[in-house]
């Protein structure tokens, strides 16, 4: 009796010791990350350790205690997840909730949370949207990039969000794709300066400071390379090219320590990327020495072929860190769609630890994996930012925050026509007319994945500036600003500007065959010809389109992409303030029947190069 008790106390100061002795560690400022890993992992049990593997959509959890018990690592926002409060300060209630739940679990070990700020912190009411990456392509600015990222992980570190997916590295080879506009370029070269950029600015050049967050470079790989630009399609390269092509957007990533990579849904000459062992493992962690880890697309490992237990052996065997599951409770046990079962994250949980129990996926690699996870956390300074208040909430949407989403706009903008110089406009035009379904609309200046996943059009979110009010703020107290949505009214001005595009999309949603303007746009622009007064077309698009009978209509024409939220940037150069100094990051074809066509072809013939873009100084 006496013996047991001795031994228990023993045991129990020996564990208490051991337990202190990690929390030192952990908190140690001289001690190094790899031993704080090391530490911790050796802390922890199986289930813990598939928590940490496990990220869940936020929207997918009904009950939050669900995080505590089963310890799970990362909870993400997909773009149509949605909470109730929009604001930067719901977000931060929201965030401050999550982690909570994580903090109680035995090891309190802090929960990622993971978000698609694309083009700024875009689900966040009042953030400053940038430009879509297209329109920064044409920048050709890395230091701007790099400006744009820092004020975009600024605003995301104030909602107490850790880690942005972003940014897409995709080199697009085919406008067809709905996501062309998250591409910088068609150019392997452009997208490995800009992308580079992107990650510096993301992660501040020190992922301890209180600004930074994770970035996380997608869709690895060839992505942009798909045949016939189809979303989650197929590449069809030999190995040579897709390195040529491909890769350097994430070499360059890795030199800045890009802290994440996510996989693409696409396949490589028929086999999908989520199972692949050699461009994962062998090329990515093996020749190329990534230390950071590697996260799948949202349910993408589904689509593997086989059961959902052969999908998670696969994928985790092909060095998949961590998998992205968007479904839970509300889901177990149901069919989908597709007449597939639907997987939810008990199913991941359940599976996994299942199969290294049976020795197919070995604990090797479960600790690899967990170790990256935890070393990417401790990079961070998680554990002690969870704790503490960064104070940076008055700068989202902020007017010097605004005032970089500005500039990004005026030097984006490309020039594509200017006859007669009818641009600069004068800002003492006695009667200006702004027409177009673009004219007032900021929704549509900000594209996809904007609140929504899809974006929409209309006021989407607060403290833009449309088109339509940049030019009232830009012109004399004498000018006349007109309005119209159809053209209507040109024949009562003396200039006309008409803003036309694409509606907001993302990702399959916008793969589209032909790429001409709406019925609707060809319509307003014609109306306004017919009134012989000069006018340019700003077209908002996300890709270049087939524009050439609109293109000979106009006196001049301008492309805008996505410029998003600071609409202002537009009439800064419109009225000459600023000159033009956008270049085309994607060639401009003839017609649809000439895509793909891209920079280097041989016969290459388009309406307008690779680099091309006018300006006002001769
Ligand atoms: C997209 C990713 C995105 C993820 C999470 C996926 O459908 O392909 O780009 O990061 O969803 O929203
Ligand atoms: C999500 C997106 C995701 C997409 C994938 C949507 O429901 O909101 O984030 O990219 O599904 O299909």
């Amino acid at each position: 009796m006496k013996k047991n008790n001795f031994l228990s106390i023993l045991i129990f100061s020996i564990m208490a010791l051991s337990c202190s002795n990690n929390t030192d560690v952990i908190k140690n400022a001289e001690v190094g990350v790899d031993e704080k890993v090391k530490e911790l992992l050796s802390k922890m049990t199986l289930e813990e350790k598939i928590g940490q593997m496990t990220q869940v959509d936020q929207n997918a959890l009904v009950d939050y205690n669900d995080i505590t018990k089963y310890a799970i690592g990362s909870v993400l926002w997909g773009g149509n997840s949605e909470i109730a409060d929009i604001s930067a300060g719901g977000w931060t209630k929201m965030a401050d909730t999550l982690i909570g739940f994580s903090l109680k679990t035995r090891l309190g070990i802090p929960i990622l949370l993971g978000i698609d700020a694309v083009h700024g912190h875009n689900n966040v009411n009042n953030a400053v949207i940038f430009p879509h990456n297209i329109g920064l392509g044409c920048t050709r600015n890395p230091e701007l990039v790099e400006e744009v990222a820092k004020v975009a992980a600024q605003e995301i570190s104030a909602t107490k969000i850790h880690w942005t997916f972003a940014p897409c590295v995709a080199v697009v080879r085919d406008e067809r794709w709905g996501r062309t506009y998250e591409s910088f370029s068609e150019n392997p070269e452009l997208v490995a300066q800009l992308g580079a950029a992107a990650v510096k600015g993301f992660e501040n050049g020190n992922l301890a400071s209180p600004e930074a967050v994770l970035s996380c470079t997608k869709h690895y790989m060839g992505d942009g390379g798909t045949t016939n630009g189809k979303d989650q399609g197929n590449a069809e390269y030999d190995e040579q090219s897709l390195r040529k092509i491909h890769l350097p957007g994430y070499i360059s990533a890795m030199k800045e320590k890009t802290a994440t990579i996510m996989i693409s849904y696409s396949s490589w000459n028929g086999e999908k990327m989520h199972g692949h062992k050699y461009l994962i493992t062998d090329l990515l962690k093996g020749e190329l020495k990534y230390e950071g880890f590697i996260v799948s697309d949202w349910a993408a490992i589904d689509q593997l072929e086989g059961d959902y237990k052969s999908d998670i052996e696969k994928s985790i065997n092909a060095g998949l860190d961590m998998i992205m599951i968007p479904n839970g409770p509300a889901l177990q046990g149901k069919v989908g769609v597709n007449g597939q079962p639907i997987n939810t994250y008990f199913d991941f949980i359940k599976n996994l630890k299942e199969l290294v129990a049976e020795g197919k996926v070995p604990l090797t690699r479960i600790d690899d994996a967990v170790s990256r996870i935890l070393k990417a956390k401790f990079n961070f300074d998680l554990f002690n930012k969870v704790k503490i208040e960064n104070n940076l909430s008055a700068k989202v949407g902020s007017k010097e925050n605004r005032e970089v989403g500005r500039k990004a706009v005026q030097q984006s903008l490309v020039l594509l026509k200017n006859e007669n110089n009818i641009l600069p406009i004068s800002k003492e035009v006695k009667n200006i007319l702004v027409s177009g379904r673009g004219a007032d609309n900021v929704g549509m200046q900000c594209g996809g994945w904007t609140i929504s996943w899809q974006g929409n059009n209309g006021e989407v979110v607060k403290g833009g500036t449309s088109i339509l009010n940049a030019v009232k703020n830009s012109v004399s107290k004498n000018t006349n600003v007109i309005t119209s949505l159809d053209g209507s009214n040109a024949e009562n001005a003396d200039v006309i500007i008409v803003v036309v595009g694409e509606n907001p999309y993302a990702e399959g949603f916008g793969d589209d065959q032909d790429l001409t303007l709406s019925e609707e746009d060809i319509k307003t622009i014609s109306k306004v010809k017919e009134s012989n007064k000069p006018f340019v077309v700003i077209l908002l698009s996300g890709r270049p389109m087939i524009i050439n009978n609109e293109l000979e209509k106009a006196n001049a024409f301008v492309a805008a992409w996505l410029p998003g939220s600071e609409g202002q940037g537009i009439a800064d150069v419109l009225f000459g303030d600023v000159d033009f100094s956008g270049k085309l990051s994607f060639t401009w074809p003839k017609n649809i029947e000439q895509i793909p066509i891209n920079v280097g072809d041989e016969n290459y013939d388009p309406l307008f190069p690779y680099g091309y873009g006018l300006t006002y100084k001769k």
